[in-house]
C-alpha cells in the first residue's frame, strides 16, 4: 500500500523529523516522514520535501499534528505544500483528519492516522483513513488518557477495524517487531527509537542520554490538563510534575514557559537535557546504541524473522 520495502515506519517527530532523517529510512527501506509543523512555514515545508528528495529516490511521508490550538498554524496549507510536492502518504495525528480526508483521496494519497484508542481508530476508519496507526500507553509524546498498553491496544484494534492496523508505542527492536505482528499488526511505527540513530538531527548529548536512560525514566506530563504526553525524566519536565501535583492544581499557564516548544527545540539541537522538554517514550529501557538507519532497520528485520521462526509453537518445548 505504502511502496515500501519494509512495514517499518518512523513517524512524524516534531525538530526531528527532516529531510536527513526520513531520507535515511527510506533508503534503509522503511518509511521516513518529515514533520510538517517543524517547519515555520508551508513554504519552508516545500524546501523540505525538495531536500528530503535530494537524498531519497524511495517514497516518504509527510506527518501533520493537529492540536487544538488558541491561534492554530495552517493546517490546510501545510498540507496543500505536501501535496503539491507530489507527497503521497500523509500521516495525521491529534486529532480528527476528517476535514482533510477527501482532498487527500482526490491527490491519490494515502492517509496513515495515528491515534491513542480503539473509539477513536473506529471513527477514523468511518472518515475514510487508509491506515491507522495505534499508539500504546508506552510511546512518546501525546499517549492519551487510557493508559491502555500496546499489548492490549494492538489485538483491540486488530479486531475492531477492518482497514490495517500498524502498531506503535514501545517498539524499539525485531523482537517488538514479531510482537507487533503475532498481535494482527501489518506493521511498526517508531519514534524514541529513530531519534537514537546517527541521521536523527539531534545533538549527540540527547542521543547519549537516551541511551542512558531506563525504563523508569520518563514522566508523564500534563496529566491534570487531560492533555497527557511522555517525555524524558529531566529537570524541566519534573518540575512540570510538581507544579502540576501543588495543592490547587495548575493551569496551563502555569507550566507554560516551562514547556515552551522553543526550549525543547533549543535543548535538542544545543545538547543540554535539562534545557526543555525532550518527548521520549520507555523504548528508552530499550535502547543501548547510536546505530545508522540502515543498521537499525537490517537489524529490527533480521530480529523479528529470527523472533518469529525461534518462537515457532513446533519448536515450543514440548510437556508429556
Ligand atoms: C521527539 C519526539 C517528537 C514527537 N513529535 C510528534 C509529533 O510532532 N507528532 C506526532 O504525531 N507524534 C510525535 N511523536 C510520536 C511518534 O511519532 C510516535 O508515535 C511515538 O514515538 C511512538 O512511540 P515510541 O516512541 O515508543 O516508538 C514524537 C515522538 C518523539 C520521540
Amino acid at each position: 500500500m505504502l511502496g515500501i520495502r519494509y512495514p517499518i515506519i518512523q513517524g512524524g517527530m516534531q525538530w526531528v523529523g527532516r529531510a536527513e532523517l526520513a531520507a535515511a529510512v527510506s533508503n534503509a527501506g522503511g518509511l521516513g516522514v518529515l514533520t510538517a509543523l517543524t517547519q515555520p512555514t508551508p513554504e519552508a515545508l516545500r524546501d523540505e520535501i525538495r531536500r528530503c528528495r535530494g537524498l531519497t529516490d524511495q517514497p516518504f511521508g509527510v506527518n501533520l499534528t493537529i492540536l487544538p490550538s488558541i491561534k492554530p498554524p495552517p493546517y490546510a496549507e501545510f498540507l496543500d505544500a505536501a501535496l503539491q510536492s507530489g507527497v503521497r502518504i500523509i500521516e495525521t495525528a491529534g486529532n480528527s483528519p476528517r476535514n482533510f480526508v477527501e482532498k487527500i483521496r482526490v491527490a491519490g494519497a494515502r492517509l496513515v492516522h495515528k491515534c491513542t484508542s480503539v473509539r477513536h481508530a473506529l471513527s477514523a476508519e468511518r472518515d475514510g483513513v487508509d491506515i491507522v496507526s495505534i499508539d500504546g500507553f508506552e510511546c512518546a509524546g501525546h499517549a492519551g488518557e487510557d493508559d491502555v498498553p500496546s499489548l492490549v491496544l494492538i489485538p483491540l484494534a486488530v479486531k475492531a477495524l477492518r482497514i490495517p492496523v500498524l502498531a506503535s508505542g514501545g517498539i524499539a527492536d525485531g523482537a517488538g517487531m514479531a510482537a507487533a505482528l503475532a498481535l494482527g499488526a501489518e506493521g511498526i511505527n517508531m519514534g524514541t527509537r529513530f531519534c537514537a540513530t546517527v541521521e536523527a538531527p539531534i545533538h549527540e548529548n540527547i542521543k547519549r542520554a537516551l541511551v542512558g536512560a531506563t525504563e523508569r525514566d520518563t514522566n508523564l506530563i500534563f496529566r491534570t490538563l487531560r492533555n497527557t504526553g511522555r517525555v524524558l525524566k529531566n529537570a524541566v519536565s519534573d518540575e512540570v510534575v510538581a507544579t502540576e501535583r501543588r495543592p490547587g492544581g495548575c493551569k496551563f499557564e502555569d507550566v507554560r514557559p516551562l514547556v515552551a516548544g522553543a526550549r525543547g527545540r533549543a535543548a535538542l539541537e544545543a545538547g543540554d537535557v535539562n534545557a526543555g522538554l525532550v518527548w521520549a517514550g520507555l523504548t528508552v529501557g530499550l535502547i543501548d546504541d547510536i546505530p545508522t538507519c540502515a543498521e537499525l532497520i537490517n537489524r529490527v528485520v533480521s530480529g523479528c524473522g529470527r523472533q518469529a521462526r525461534s518462537r515457532a509453537p513446533a519448536e515450543l518445548p514440548r510437556h508429556g
